[in-house]
């Protein structure tokens, strides 16, 4: 591609060719570099931002070129001004397919449409009335934990992210029994997706029990779901929870309610782009506070003078500026995204390059927030690094929920439960580390860590041991 230098009429015009998209070296005739994403996705994906400028083509599937942009600029570039062009590729495609179209799939009108309909649910007003639930769930799961014991920090933060969300959505919908299975199979339907939308299409096809679970689980939901938009249509019953506005809001294209379906399908990508997210985050934030005493210390004096002996209430989200630092921090840290996808659909031009359609475009947000050029020393947690913007870096290179059209619906939904939680947890129960312990990331559908046990200490009595 040639770009002309200047416009001036008495200047020369140079024409400057820029330099071809490198490939990632390594690849294989029909593996492409799936051996090094197996062995280690992270690693690989970041060692492309050490080794290679600011595009670099890897080849995820043979015969479609995939390339990672790795400029903070082009990313930006790609998410909102070529936002509105490019189709969501192959990750999103695949989750369409397992779990039925939704905001979370869609490209182009549809997903104006999509998006504008579910806006209502993810209002300040709403959200304001979540956070009671988000408290109370945070309290019934730290009641659970016993004290001087280990506990599977993961696991509890993604049963308790999953609790969250599905009682903002159903509280008022569904009796104490319908919600305890529907809270089941949505959890095998969160597990069984973040991998089967990297492997193969042909994987799940095979008659094995985890693709039968998982079949069974995501119909199983559906089922729920429809019985409930049934039952609450008969009655007329505003319930006041997310699926009772669900039921209220009209499809924008056929001027009808939305169906059992759509808003089934909703819910389902809610739930997987809503809770290994958040959990990942938790989980990460608690293994910090442990890590950085100091830092506990702060966010345990603010609690107390902003809450005195209350719990956290939604007002008192505005007046935590140093616990937001510490989930910013994570937020940069500890990203959780370590591929996002689109893809184009016409010939596009991505800064200097013309890039054919089909295309398929990838940006990793873990390798971006730890880019040293970018955040200095990239691996210390440092809730006071907020050179720009009071943001902790350079702010077009702070991504924690995406931009442009696509950016994070759920971001101030999200930013309520992780303050509401921390705050609750930590005036309850102090993590606690075991010495020398090493804490590894795992990039699968979301980076997490790999393993994560900490010991339960009560905050309010530190003497107390296992009972038992
Ligand atoms: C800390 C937790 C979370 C993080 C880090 C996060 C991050 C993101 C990011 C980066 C995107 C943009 C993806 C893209 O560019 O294609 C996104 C999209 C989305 N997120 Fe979140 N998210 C979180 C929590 C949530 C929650 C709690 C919900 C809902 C309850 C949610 C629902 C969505 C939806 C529906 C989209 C798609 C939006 C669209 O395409 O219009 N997320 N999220």
């Amino acid at each position: 591609m040639e770009r002309p230098r200047s416009n001036r009429r008495d200047t020369p015009v140079t024409l400057v060719a820029p330099p071809p998209i490198p490939r990632a070296a390594g690849s294989l005739p029909f593996l492409g570099h799936a051996i090094q994403l197996m062995r280690d996705n992270l690693g690989f994906i970041a060692a492309l931002r050490t080794s290679y400028g600011p595009v670099v083509e890897i080849t995820l599937q043979p015969g479609t070129r995939t390339l990672v942009v790795q400029d903070p600029g082009l990313i930006r570039t790609m998410l909102t001004d070529l936002g509105p062009s490019l189709d969501k590729g192959r990750f999103f495609e695949k989750m369409g397919q397992l779990l039925g179209d939704s905001v979370v799939t869609a490209a182009g009108q549809t997903h104006v449409r999509k998006r504008r309909q579910l806006q209502p649910a993810f209002a300040r007003e709403r959200i304001d009335r979540y956070v009671d639930t988000m408290r109370g769930e945070t309290e019934v799961a730290v009641d659970d934990w016993a004290v001087g014991r280990a506990l599977d920090v993961r696991e509890a933060m993604v049963g308790l992210s999953l609790n969250m969300l599905a009682k903002t959505v159903f509280s008022g919908s569904l009796d104490e029994t319908a919600f305890r299975r529907l809270r089941a199979d949505l959890s095998v339907v969160m597990n069984g997706v973040g991998a089967r939308v990297m492997l193969p299409d042909w994987v799940e096809r095979l008659p094995l029990p985890a693709n039968r679970r998982f079949t069974r689980a995501r119909d199983a939901v559906r089922a729920t779901i429809d019985r409930a938009v049934t039952g609450l249509r008969a009655s007329g019953h505003d319930t006041g929870d997310m699926l009772s506005l669900l039921l209220r809001t009209t499809d924008e294209e056929t001027g009808r309610p939305l169906t059992g379906h759509q808003i089934s399908s909703e819910i389902l990508t809610l739930a997987v782009a809503g809770t290994e997210t958040t959990a990942s985050v938790l989980s990460w934030t608690l293994y910090e506070l442990a890590r950085n005493p100091d830092v506990e210390a702060k966010v345990l004096a603010e609690l107390d003078d902003v809450l005195g002996g209350r719990p956290v209430a939604f007002d008192d989200l505005g007046r935590l500026p140093y616990l937001r630092r510490v989930v910013d921090e994570t937020l940069r840290l500890h990203h959780t995204g370590w591929l996002v996808t689109r893809r184009t659909v016409t010939e596009t031009r991505l800064g200097p390059w013309t890039v054919p359609a089909g295309t398929e475009l990838a940006y990793c947000q873990h390798a971006l927030h730890r880019d040293p050029a970018l955040f200095p020393d990239p691996l210390r947690f440092d809730p006071d690094r907020r050179p720009a913007g009071d943001r902790p870096g350079p702010s077009h290179a702070f991504l924690p929920f995406g931009a442009g059209k696509h950016k994070c619906i759920g971001d101030r939904f999200a930013l309520t439960e992780l303050l509401t939680a921390v705050a609750t947890i930590v005036r309850r129960v102090r993590l606690e580390l075991a010495p020398g312990q090493t804490v590894r990331p795992v990039a699968a559908a979301t980076v997490r860590p790999r393993t994560l046990s900490m010991t339960v200490r009560d905050r309010r009595n530190p003497a107390a041991h296992a009972a038992g």
